[in-house]
């Protein structure tokens, strides 16, 4: 990024946390038949947890907005290590339900990556085989359908309606980014903007409105709750279109999914939008959806040759720089913990367009 980054390491700040959540998890979704268990905990394994993006942003987001004044370490925050302990200020309830809401992300998430597998018929995910390739389609449905229910029986006990409508607005806007993506008039499937509008609604969204949700639960203002949802944004957007770069110029192995996957899918991201302008034939290739022998490696070629890449590159890098600035226009530092954990989120801005898995 143009500007200098710190560097933060998170998990020292926040993994101990985590742990909790995950274990936390792992307890909520036991079912009353195994199979709907093993589908549903399936990615909440230990070594699978994934890269835990989402539920990062929204714990640092949280912190950096605390205030730092030194309060009893037994009731401030849960799970620091303890030489960082007096410096998070939540009430324990508060912190409580701020942690909730990253069970609640987690299990959307993971809920989504369960019926997309089914949909893009992927046998492999986080470099294991996936629930549908494992436990056919059926399974991975329902275990999909049991993990949304079980975030709404979470989300429900918070008993706050802002956030209620927050996160089920954010499960609508799932369904309709997976929809807009799989049925597209052809002026749809070559627009920037259709591409952009879809990547909020299946990506963005989760993390903009779960940040926002830790700040209202923190009792943060509406305008402060806007910036936290301005860096979730930002940081989702950034994060998808760098998905959609490693897309073409990943290994699989890294990622532990396999690559061309939107292009076998007949999908269009960025990086052949922006192709598209230097080499016409893409235009082509995109409207029948790759569909034909030969086409999705004559695509990949294509892209390969032009500045597609790097323009998705720039436009990722300009999000990661928002998310920045979201951050930067918070409210005053409320104390040095506070401080560390927006350089926190600065880094893991950073560390989104620097990725490779
Ligand atoms: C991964 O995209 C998929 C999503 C981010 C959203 C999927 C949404 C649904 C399947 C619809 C609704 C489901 C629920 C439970 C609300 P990708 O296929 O581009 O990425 P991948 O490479 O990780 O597979
Ligand atoms: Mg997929
Ligand atoms: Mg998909």
């Amino acid at each position: 990024l143009s500007v200098p980054v710190p560097y933060v390491d998170i998990e020292s700040l926040i993994g101990d946390e985590k742990n909790c959540i995950w274990q936390r998890i792992r307890h909520i979704v036991q079912a009353e038949v195994p199979s709907l268990t093993r589908s549903a905990e399936y990615f909440f394994q230990p070594g699978v947890e994934g890269k835990r993006v989402r539920s990062s942003a929204l714990l640092l987001v949280a912190s950096a907005l605390s205030d730092g004044e030194m309060g009893d370490p037994s009731k401030s925050a849960l799970y620091l290590k303890p030489d960082l302990r007096p410096y998070s200020q939540y009430p324990e309830e508060v912190r409580r339900k701020q942690q909730r809401i990253a069970e609640i992300t987690e299990m959307i998430h993971v809920a989504t990556l369960l019926h997309d597998d089914v949909l893009d018929d992927a046998e492999t995910r986080r470099g294991l085989n996936s629930v549908n390739k494992m436990f056919g389609n059926k399974t991975a449905i329902l275990g999909g359908d049991f993990l949304l229910a079980k975030a709404s029986v979470a989300l429900a006990a918070l008993r706050n309606t802002e956030v209620l409508i927050l996160m089920a607005t954010v499960i609508e806007n799932l369904v309709t980014g997976e929809m807009m993506q799989s049925r597209s008039s052809q002026d749809e499937r070559m627009s920037l903007d259709y591409y952009y509008r879809k990547t909020f609604l299946k990506t963005a969204s989760l993390i903009a409105n779960s940040c926002k949700s830790a700040a209202l639960l923190g009792n943060h203002s509406d305008e402060v709750a806007q910036l936290a949802s301005d860096y979730g944004y930002h940081l989702g957007m950034s994060f998808q279109l760098v998905d959609d770069v490693l897309d073409f110029v990943g290994s699989s192995s890294s990622l532990g999914k396999p690559t061309l996957s939107d292009l076998k899918s007949g999908i269009a991201t960025a990086p052949v939008l922006f192709a598209s302008q230097e080499e016409p034939q893409l235009v082509d290739l995109t409207l029948r959806k790759f569909k034909y022998e030969g086409d999705v490696d004559m695509a990949s070629r294509l892209v390969a040759k032009t500045s597609g890449v790097k323009k998705t590159m720039e436009v990722a890098e300009m999000h990661a720089s928002k998310a920045i600035k979201a951050v930067d226009s918070f409210p005053p530092a409320r104390g040095k913990y506070a401080e560390v954990c927006r350089d926190a989120l600065r880094h893991l801005a950073n560390s989104v367009v620097t990725r490779r898995t």
